[in-house]
């Protein structure tokens, strides 16, 4: 870490923040109203993995469905992943499930609003247990997302490979050493820290290379002096990423498919997805396009056939079920089975 970080430093970067928020920051998300914990939680929960526009949807449609911590823990974890559908990282919605019911049974259904009792509960890391702190209970607390560390990484001209924990460590204490002294400077300062990540200082096209002069750190912005903005933060070491071919299988008759509910299958536990074997002998009978499924550490290629079964009386067992396009769009499906079945039911809506 740079040794001639001052404090004056620091506290002007709070209020430089600040104003750059007020003045150019987002102000009209849906979970920047009625900040309840709830609320805050299932945003920061869905933003994770997920850009705002696709979030902005989903999260009042799952606030309908399940309008308070006690509905979401009553449910059942097939509709929560219902509702979640087409977001992608599903292990997010199980362990949405599993917190709301541990806070419900735990903490009387009211989120603790320390960091440290937050980040115990399943699906929330320090940085999202901070967002929680700040934006819910507005007391002071670091968060230090994907965004956060590009920001701070350029402006401080960390080269450290932050994927070692020694490293990661020093850019938190930046970040806590960064707060502004007044907590109520907090709410502003933390969404200026993501709005400035996610508008201003983006990983390829950041403003001060597309539109020079707007951004409020130039002067002092090491990567920027350097002339290393897309240099940093140094990239994480070339991540494995695992190849996966699949067949689907499919089982078309009088307007139903054969779906069959995931289990002990590694991924897309609990979802409903088309079989990649069957319990009776068939025939191909067509050939649909092949899908790209390109996940972090994934790369997927997926073949839809469809196959004709070579008997008449079909015996499935309970994983499997005939469901018509509009039930199956009603349950936990993987986003490239949605969108498949979406394809199917257009190319036979113009037939
Ligand atoms: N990304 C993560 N949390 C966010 C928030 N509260 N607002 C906007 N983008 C975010």
């Amino acid at each position: 870490m740079p040794k001639e970080v001052t404090k004056s430093f620091d506290s002007s970067f709070a209020r430089e923040l600040i104003a750059w928020q007020l003045a150019q920051g987002r102000h009209d998300l849906p979970w920047q109203h009625d900040r309840t914990a709830y609320r805050v939680w299932l945003s920061e929960i869905m933003l994770q993995q997920t850009q705002v526009s696709t979030v902005i949807e989903r999260y009042q449609a799952f606030l309908r469905r399940f309008p308070t911590i006690f509905e979401l823990a009553n449910a059942h974890v097939d509709d929560v992943l219902a509702e979640w559908s087409g977001l992608g990282y599903y292990t997010r919605a199980r362990n949405l499930h599993l917190c709301a019911q541990r806070v419900v049974h735990e903490y009387q259904g009211v989120f603790p609003d320390a960091v440290d009792e937050l980040e115990k509960l399943p699906g929330i890391g320090r940085s999202t247990a901070a967002a929680i702190v700040v934006f819910a209970y507005g007391k002071k607390a670091a968060i230090l997302d994907g965004n956060v560390k590009r920001v701070l990484a350029r402006i401080w001209g960390i080269e450290d490979d932050l994927t070692k924990t020694s490293h990661l460590k020093s850019v938190w204490s930046l970040a806590e050493s960064l707060l502004p002294d007044d907590e109520n400077g907090v709410v502003p300062y933390t969404q200026g820290l993501m709005d400035f990540g996610a508008t201003a200082c983006t990983p390829a096209t950041p403003i001060c290379i597309t539109e020079a002069a707007i951004c409020p750190f130039m002067r002092r912005c090491k990567a920027f002096k350097q002339g290393r903005v897309l240099d940093l933060p140094l990239k994480a070491r070339s991540i494995k990423v695992e190849h996966l071919n699949m067949d689907w299988l499919v089982v078309f008759e009088r307007n139903r498919f054969v779906l069959e509910k995931r289990i002990n299958r590694g991924i897309w536990e609990g979802l409903w997805c088309f079989p990649e074997t069957l319990p009776f002998k068939w025939v191909e009978e067509e050939r649909y396009s092949p899908i790209k499924h390109v996940l972090t550490h994934r790369r997927m290629s997926i073949r839809p056939i469809r196959v004709k079964p070579k008997t008449t009386s079909l015996k499935l067992s309970d994983d499997f079920r005939w469901v018509s396009t509009e039930e199956a769009l009603a349950l936990g499906l993987p986003k490239p089975v949605k969108d498949f079945l979406q394809q199917l039911s257009r190319v036979r809506d113009v037939a």
